[in-house]
């Protein structure tokens, strides 16, 4: 039997009704589709499934969807605002920060709350 959550993701309310023991990253990827939030480790040590939730980064592995009940979630997809890249997202651009790419959303999720860099 499910359970109805809503949550804010990346400004949009989003209501759905999901297992208690569905983590976050599934119900961001599997439900909602949004598939920029990667899984790269099953440890909760490589940080590539980081997100905003209600502005500070929390590995969507180690959260359970029910948590986020109420809240606001932020994903990679809302960092480039109307095109344009977010600050981090240009600076990885910029230095070549990507090595395969496949944790860059966790990185940028996480490093988009800190100061520019320079
Ligand atoms: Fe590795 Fe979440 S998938 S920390």
């Amino acid at each position: 039997m499910g359970q109805p959550i809503t949550v804010t993701v990346n400004g949009d309310k989003k209501t759905a009704e999901v297992e208690p023991r569905l983590l976050l990253v599934h119900f961001l990827r599997e439900t909602l589709r949004l598939t920029g939030t990667h899984i790269g480790c099953d440890t909760t040590h490589c940080g590539a499934c980081t997100v905003l939730v209600e502005g500070t980064p929390v590995k969507s592995c180690t959260m359970l969807a029910v948590q986020a009940d109420g809240q606001q979630v932020t994903t990679v997809e809302a960092l480039a605002a109307g095109g344009t890249l977010h600050p981090i997202q240009a600076a990885f651009k910029q230095e070549h920060g990507l090595q395969c790419g496949f944790c860059t959303p966790g990185i940028s999720s996480r490093r988009s709350r800190a100061p520019p860099l320079r």
